[in-house]
């Protein structure tokens, strides 16, 4: 008979066991929720969900069949499976036996010997055998998006009610890992259409008013000639022959701009270093341009296009109009929000007074409604003599909330 005293220790014992093999999971599962929100794009996300449920759980093999709005099978990712065997499993399982049975359930399944189960219909020829068997769906607010099939725990022996509550609970974290990806894809997509309107106004009213100068010129050089003023029609001409060349100029710098993208797997700060090289470039060594981007600046996808379309029209504009002997880009992460500066040390201008001429002015207008239509404000500071600094704030998704509670 085991005295109080050793039954206490044995306890503790237990409990300490217990509680150090919660602790372990614990980490593992915050560990795995990093790696998750490292991805971006939704097919890399599955594959990480995949590798990841399979190391924590020590099973052999995984696999996770993902279902469309129908419920359908749409797609269907391995971990642990060679290309043979693979190859063999086809691009889409055909989703019945325990797989399809899996996917019509709402609780894990956990199996001992897989050919025992009375779903169970075999492999097809080349497919690796397989024992013990842990099925977790995976749910998005009620609703099937998944599952998650690991096989063979440690070459073939059973998983235990640890191995299933901890893929249980990463499963959650995965079903909301893969719904941001999807929405982030959604929104690129979006971004990019809302983006191509724009571009297509701002073509559309920038080479309408060049046009419109061009043809008003074209008439007065007519005039001219027919009252043989010959020098008038001829400073006319150059003026035209002028415009001409600047609009052919911006319509390659506009190119430029536009094969610049941010995407799923092309950050913004990368996106904006390659412009910044290029634009270097084509300034030639009369001006210096210098850069402080951080790597990752925590904005959602349309705000991403606005702050380089921002950014590429402030470089613009400092080519155009400054005359700087430097331009520097200066992107920080602030308490409350993101601030991006452009500011050159060139001749400055009078904002509150921009001519409305022939020639259009949209740069400005632009930049403001571009920041104003992601929740961001816009500022420009120059005066003659004393160089430009245009000024974007981006505030954060949570201080934006706090500010709108205290209101
Ligand atoms: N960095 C700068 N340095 C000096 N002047 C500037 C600078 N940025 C803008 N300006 C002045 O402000 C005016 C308005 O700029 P804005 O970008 O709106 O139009 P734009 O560059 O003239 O034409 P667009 O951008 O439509 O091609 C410019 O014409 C220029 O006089
Ligand atoms: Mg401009």
């Amino acid at each position: 008979m085991t005295t109080p005293d050793t039954t206490d220790r044995g306890d503790a014992e237990q409990l300490s066991q217990i509680v150090s093999r919660q602790n372990a999971q614990l980490k593992a599962l915050n560990e795995a929720n990093l790696l998750l929100a490292e991805e971006r794009l939704v097919s890399s996300v599955l594959q990480r969900v995949v590798d990841i449920s399979r190391e924590l759980s020590g099973a052999r093999y995984a696999a996770l069949g993902m279902l469309d709005e129908t419920g359908q099978l749409k797609a269907f990712l391995t971990s642990g499976i060679d290309e043979r065997a693979r190859a063999s499993i086809g691009e889409l399982p055909s989703g019945k036996g325990l797989l399809g049975a899996m996917l019509e359930r709402t609780e894990p399944l956990r199996i001992d010997k897989m050919s025992d189960h009375p779903k169970s219909e075999g492999f097809p020829p080349g497919h690796p055998d397989m024992t013990s068997f842990l099925g977790v769906p995976i749910r998005y607010k009620g609703r099937a998006v998944g599952s998650l099939y690991l096989t063979d725990k440690d070459g073939g022996s059973p998983f235990d009610q640890d191995d299933e509550e901890i893929v249980r609970l990463f499963s959650n974290q995965a079903a909301v890992a893969i719904q941001n990806a999807l929405l982030n894809e959604q929104i690129q997509v979006l971004a990019v259409e809302t983006e191509r309107t724009r571009i297509s106004r701002e073509m559309h009213d920038g080479l309408a008013q060049v046009l419109g100068y061009i043809n008003t010129k074209a008439q007065a050089v007519e005039q001219f000639m027919t009252n043989k003023d010959l020098d008038a029609a001829k400073d006319h001409l150059k003026e035209m022959s002028e415009t001409a060349r600047q609009a052919y100029r911006e319509v390659r710098e506009g190119i430029l701009a536009l094969r610049t993208q941010v995407g799923p797997d092309r950050s913004l700060s990368d996106a904006l270093t390659e412009f910044i090289s290029e634009f270097r470039y084509h300034l030639g060594s009369s001006t210096k341009v210098k850069q402080t981007i951080p790597d990752n600046m925590n904005l959602n996808p349309l705000q991403e296009v606005q702050i380089l379309r921002i950014v590429q029209e402030s470089l613009t504009n400092t080519r155009k109009h400054a005359q700087a002997a430097t331009v520097s880009v200066v992107i920080s992460q602030q308490n409350e929000g993101l601030l991006v500066e452009v500011s050159d040390d060139g001749r400055g201008f009078n904002p509150m007074a921009v001519k409305r001429e022939e020639w259009p002015h949209l740069g400005l207008q632009t930049m403001q409604e571009r920041a104003e239509a992601v929740g961001g404000t816009f500022e420009v500071e120059s005066a003659r003599g004393k160089g430009t600094k245009v000024r974007v704030f981006i505030p954060n998704p949570t201080s934006v909330r706090s500010r709108r509670d205290d209101s």
